[in-house]
């Protein structure tokens, strides 16, 4: 996809008649993940985003504020700055279209269309809405009454300027057809051909008259004249190139753009307005415009007045920006619509991230600090599950996370990801290295199954960088390695075996702490926290005997499901005395359970012990914490023991 040794990716520049949205975040994340993917594999790359602050949606938002538009614009700026840094967004540009610079590019392309004659004066008779402050066509037009606010529209005829964009219809028609990648996905591409094969392409309305619309760019040959938002607007992908780069010239060489990362709603004026335009200025196409899906949010239409528009800022702040930025692409194939919940991003970032890449690393790096006084092993002889392994790894960062991500497939390349992850979590429970570390005779196979996870973490860190940039760096500094990620990595093929035995650990927080499922639900506070362990038979007394438990049948007994687990983290709940975090095995999943023993035991004893828990038990929260499961143990209020078993059992058997 990339062109040379370029990059050239581009956001929709957003209007600042509002703050910024999930919509703009979207497209903006998306377009971080290919700069920062495409800079790892050595191409020189120009990523640009930045607002449109010119137009009658901007000028009404100034008016409503009752300040100026330009004041109105310099303090709604910095919301959409503010928000890219906290988002990890890594442009190379910032452009605003009230920029001086960019205002006289805008006039040189319109003096040099004028000059050719390509745009003409006419005058133009619709449906005006004075209210609205805009034309209607006569289909949207019903009963007379505008179909924004219903009011009574009129006919008005008005004189303007036009781009005689009609006269490239067939150019264009045959441009779409030769160049099967210009618009993606395929099915934009069928809808825009579509269109230019059944209609008459119409020329382009490129000015309002000052008198109407005065936040504008003056035409330089009528003053009376500003250009309508779209001449303006797209000009800025050229223009940015002129003026912005530190580095001059270098506009030639990132020309045409790699990728116009867009919304389907504005597909047409990319893929129409601005290709006949660029026709007409003798320059040449962007190599692909892509049109992303539109989110909506728990099934409805975002909007204002529904109160339900989704601030990533406040996302951010709840569950960090790599996960938000893991969901945006995950969740949905990039060009499909989409729905989003706060719930089904909690369920995401449980299952993928805490539970699967968070998971895998925590468990690596505590067998490490145990079992190796912290320093990363030499592998000894590697087998069959090594090989599946190694091979996976690899095969990641050569095939399937690069074919799918040139592809603009991110939630394919995600689950490309996902995969290995899943292989190697397996692969930790197949080879069991908690047994292996107890017998003398397995230390060097020990050494292996931990070299391998260790090494397979860092190939990993290399395939999450683009999506995840923090977490990527925070996972190479817990395995204690520092990767300059602003190095061209991926641009030579990895080799296995990069991390360097002997290598000093830091293990430090979690990755992907666990995310809380109910956000409005009440804590538990320690006080209230049922007597965990589950109380075992009361102990003999003098004392009159307890009345009898309640006798229950075997159904009622078969209704509880015990398992064995192992464990494989555990840490104290801060401010407790008794509760203790552990992360378990079941096999197939991983569960998060709070219980009661601190008092008896230290974390790091109970790390690779098997355990019995209660499986089905309703999840619930301890000092905020939720607990999926209870551990058993002997004792009351006291706990004197865990239930472990006699013999060596694979995680997740059920135990009766
Ligand atoms: N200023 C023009 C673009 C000019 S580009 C030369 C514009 N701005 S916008 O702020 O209204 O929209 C910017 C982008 O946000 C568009 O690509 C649009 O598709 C996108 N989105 C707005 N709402 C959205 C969702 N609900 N979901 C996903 N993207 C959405 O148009």
């Amino acid at each position: 996809m990339a062109k040379g040794n370029t990059f050239y990716i581009t956001t929709p520049i957003y209007y600042v008649n509002d703050v910024p949205h999930i919509g703009h975040a979207y497209t903006t994340v998306a377009a971080d993940v290919l700069a920062r993917y495409w800079r790892l594999r050595g191409h020189e790359v120009f990523f640009l985003t930045g607002l449109d602050e010119h137009g009658q949606k901007v000028q009404q938002a100034a008016t409503k504020a009752g300040i100026d538009p330009q004041v109105h614009c310099d303090q709604l700026a910095p919301q959409f700055e503010t928000l890219w840094k906290k988002l990890n967004i890594s442009n190379n540009a910032f452009i605003r279209t009230t920029d001086p610079q960019h205002k006289s590019i805008v006039q040189r392309y319109l003096q040099q269309l004028y000059d050719k004659g390509l745009i003409y004066k006419d005058s133009y008779t619709g449906w005006y809405c004075t209210f609205d402050e805009r034309f209607w066509t006569e289909k949207d037009v019903e009963a007379g009454l505008c179909p924004d606010c219903k009011r009574p529209i009129e006919q008005l005829s008005e004189h303007n300027y036009f781009f005689k964009m009609g006269q490239y219809q067939e150019q264009l028609l045959d441009h779409i057809r030769t160049h099967s990648t210009f618009i993606k996905p395929e099915s934009r591409r069928n809808e825009v051909l579509g269109f230019l094969q059944t209609q008459k392409l119409g020329d382009l309305s490129i000015s309002r008259p000052k008198s109407r619309l005065s936040w504008g760019i003056e035409l330089p040959f009528d003053k009376a004249y500003v250009t309508y938002v779209w001449f303006d607007a797209l000009v800025n992908y050229m223009s940015a190139l002129e003026y912005l780069p530190r580095e001059k010239p270098v506009g030639a060489r990132f020309w045409p753009a790699t990728v116009h990362l867009v919304g389907k709603d504005i597909l047409t004026t990319h893929a129409v307005y601005w290709s006949t335009m660029l026709m007409a200025l003798n320059l040449p196409l962007p190599e692909t415009i892509f049109a992303h899906g539109w989110w909506t949010v728990d099934g409805e239409k975002m909007s204002k007045s529904r109160g339900n528009v989704v601030d990533p800022n406040t996302m951010v702040e709840r569950f960090g920006a790599d996960a938000f930025r893991y969901f945006l692409l995950r969740e949905v194939p990039f060009g499909q619509d989409g729905d989003f919940s706060q719930a089904a991003m909690i369920t995401r970032v449980n299952s993928d991230l805490a539970n699967g890449l968070g998971n895998l690393l925590s468990r690596t790096l505590t067998l490490i600090e145990r079992t190796q006084a912290g320093q990363v092993p030499t592998p000894g002889t590697i087998g069959p599950a090594e090989q599946e392994l190694q091979r996976a790894t690899m095969t990641l960062l050569h095939e399937s996370l690069p074919r799918p991500l040139e592809q603009l497939e991110f939630n394919r390349a995600l689950e490309a990801i996902l995969q290995v992850v899943q292989l190697a979590n397996q692969y930790v429970d197949k080879t069991a290295p908690w047994a292996l570390a107890k017998h003398e005779a397995d230390a060097e196979q020990l050494r292996t199954v931990l070299y391998t996870m260790a090494e397979t973490l860092r190939c990993l860190s290399l395939a999450t960088y683009p999506v995840m940039p923090t977490s990527a760096q925070s996972l190479c500094a817990q395995l204690g390695i520092s990767v300059d990620f602003t190095d061209s990595l991926l641009k030579d093929k990895i080799e296995w075996g990069g991390l360097k035995p002997g290598t000093a650990i830091h293990k430090s927080q979690s990755l992907f702490p666990r995310i809380e499922s109910k956000p409005g639900a009440k804590p538990v506070t320690e006080s209230s926290v049922p007597s965990q362990p589950m109380p075992a038979a009361p102990a003999p007394t003098a004392a009159p005997a307890p009345p009898a438990a309640p006798q229950i049948t075997i159904d009622e007994f078969m209704k509880i499901q015990l398992k064995t687990a192992i464990v494989l983290s555990a840490e104290r709940v801060p401010k407790s005395e008794k509760l203790i975090k552990l992360q378990v095995s079941l096999g197939t999943e991983q569960r998060q359970i709070v219980a009661g023993i601190g008092k008896k035991y230290e974390p790091d004893v109970l790390v690779g012990k098997t355990i019995v828990i209660v499986a089905n038990l309703k999840p619930a929260k301890l000092m905020g914490i939720e607990s999926q499961g209870m551990v058993l143990a002997a004792g009351d209020a006291d706990v004197r023991g865990l239930l472990t078993i006699l013999e060596e059992v694979d995680p997740g058997t059920k135990v009766k």
